[in-house]
């Protein structure tokens, strides 16, 4: 079947089979390698994309089903502001990125700023459920995260919250 979809902010059409994952289609069709393949099971975010605004994993997507939606990799996003705030946080808290869960990490942190300007420290250790980075510890991770809501804060209300 052939469908069509907004990827990174273009118009694209492609041709897909009923049982093609979304997680594939991103990588191998259009080339887009930072959805990692993790668990394969929705439980670690390293496949995460934004689909329709939402953080989803693209790993338990069917590709048909996305027709007409709009979808944001790590590659589009990393082209936001908002990618460069928690950039700038996790630089900040000495987040280690060895390239593995990047994504799953950096989309964790955007769904909790999304849904509350300071998440607590609870908050953000159940929004990285699962993930499993073997090169961050927690502290830094919620460190990372607390940066990252400074400094965006700070980038719309010149202020901290
Ligand atoms: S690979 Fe998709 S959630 Fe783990
Ligand atoms: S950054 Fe290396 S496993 Fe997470």
């Amino acid at each position: 079947m052939t469908i069509g979809f907004i990827l990174n902010g273009e118009d694209v059409v492609v041709k897909t089979e009923a049982d093609r994952r979304l997680l594939d289609l991103l990588r191998n069709n259009f080339k887009l390698p930072g959805a990692k393949l993790g668990c394969l099971g929705g439980k670690c975010g390293a496949c995460s994309v934004i689909l329709n605004g939402e953080v989803v994993p693209s790993c338990i997507i069917p590709a048909f089903s996305i027709r007409g939606s709009e979808i944001i990799t790590i590659e589009g996003f990393a082209q936001t502001e908002e990618y460069r705030d928690i950039a700038a946080g996790f630089s900040q808290a000495g987040v280690e990125n060895c390239g593995f869960c990047d994504t799953g990490k950096i989309f964790a942190a955007e769904t909790l700023l999304a849904k509350a300007v300071r998440p607590s420290r609870e908050e953000i250790l159940a929004g990285f459920e699962g993930i499993n980075c073997r090169c961050t510890d927690p502290d830094s991770l919620v460190g990372g995260v607390l940066a990252a809501a400074d400094i965006r804060q700070r980038r719309l209300y010149g202020r901290s919250p």
